[in-house]
Formats: C-alpha cells, sequence, structure tokens
C-alpha cells in the first residue's frame, strides 16, 4: 500500500492496449470497498467504452485530449439522495464518499499496472448530456484509465509541517 501511494502519479499519456476485463473489475471493486458515512456507499460509476462517447468527455473537459486516448474513462457520480446528509451537522457527504471512493479506484489501478489522472476540470453539464445523467446526480470526478505510455517525475508535495499541526490548530 505505502508503495501505491508513494509511487502513483496522474498519467496524462496512454497506450493503445485494451484493459483487461478482470482488471476493470479488480478497480471497481476497489471503489466498492471504500468507507463512506453511514456506509451509504452513495455513487454510482459510468465506464465509458465508446469511442465516441469519451470523444466527447474529452471535449466537455476543456479539451483535454488525453481522456480520449485512454481504452476507458471511468467518470464518478454521487448521489445525494443516498448520502449521510449531515456530516459535521451541516453537509451532504456525497462529494466526501465519492471522493474516497475514487481514492481507491487510482491506488488500486496503480498497484495493477494501470493509469489514472484525476479530472476536476470539466463542463458538469456537457458530461450529464453525453451520458444521461439525472440533474439531481452531481458528477464528481472522472478519469481515464489505461496502460500508461509515460513515467510521470514527482510531483512536489509540501512538508508535514506545514500540513499537520499538534494538539491545536493555533
Ligand atoms: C480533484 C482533482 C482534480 C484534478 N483535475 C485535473 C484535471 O482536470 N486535469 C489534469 O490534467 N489533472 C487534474 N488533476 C491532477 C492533479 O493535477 C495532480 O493530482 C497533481 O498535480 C499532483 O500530481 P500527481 O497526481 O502526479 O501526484 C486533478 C486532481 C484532483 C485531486
Amino acid at each position: 500500500m505505502m508503495e501505491a501511494i508513494k509511487t502513483r502519479r496522474s498519467i496524462r499519456r496512454y497506450k493503445e492496449a485494451p484493459v483487461p476485463e478482470n482488471l476493470l473489475k479488480e478497480v471497481l471493486n476497489a471503489a466498492r470497498l471504500a468507507p463512506s458515512a453511514d456506509n451509504a456507499q452513495p455513487w454510482r460509476i459510468i465506464v465509458v467504452m465508446d469511442e465516441q462517447a469519451k470523444l466527447k468527455i474529452a471535449a466537455a473537459s476543456n479539451s483535454q485530449k488525453f481522456i480520449a486516448q485512454a481504452p476507458i474513462a471511468l467518470v464518478i457520480c454521487g448521489v445525494p439522495d443516498e448520502a449521510f446528509p449531515t456530516m459535521g451537522g451541516y453537509m451532504s457527504a456525497h462529494v466526501i464518499d465519492a471522493s474516497i471512493a475514487m481514492d481507491h479506484l487510482t491506488l488500486a489501478a496503480h498497484a495493477l499496472g494501470l493509469g489514472t489522472c484525476w479530472i476536476g476540470w470539466f463542463k458538469e453539464d456537457k458530461v450529464r448530456e453525453v451520458l444521461g445523467i439525472p440533474e439531481d446526480v452531481p458528477v464528481i470526478a472522472l478519469t481515464p484509465l489505461g496502460y500508461p505510455a509515460e513515467t510521470p517525475e514527482r510531483t512536489p508535495r509540501r512538508n508535514l509541517e506545514d500540513l499537520v499541526k499538534y494538539e491545536r490548530y493555533q
């Protein structure tokens, strides 16, 4: 697990080679096993393999063309109606829960030799239209899935001291 966390990278170039069905299932299963508030599991993942649909999703993602280069695009939606409604007393957990599932998925993919890249820069209404996603189901994020055709350098991270506070915020 620590190896996967340390070596995962966002992959923006993909090989044409298809993703074997059993690996796709493994990746999707990793998302299925993610924790969620009240164990509500309020997300849906759309597996997109159709070339035309992938091209439209890439276009809806501000023309990030590498999305369509991968053999698969995975689109994760949150389902507010199913989610724990008052996390911290003030918010629905659907975005957090879907994001944890997505993170499980990206780490599992990497562990299986596959690449992913979180995509948050997309136009939701356009993705919704391409995939027939209902109005009350927000699109949380998407990712290409395929064999990496690049090995990116590690990107910088803040020091622990910047991010962690002991005992009190201030
Ligand atoms: C919520 C979220 C949205 C992101 N959106 C995009 C995106 O639209 N396009 C892209 O190329 N990368 C996107 N990224 C990837 C980040 O740029 C990347 O994770 C960050 O630079 C760290 O690099 P690494 O993933 O290789 O460690 C996104 C990442 C997250 C977590």
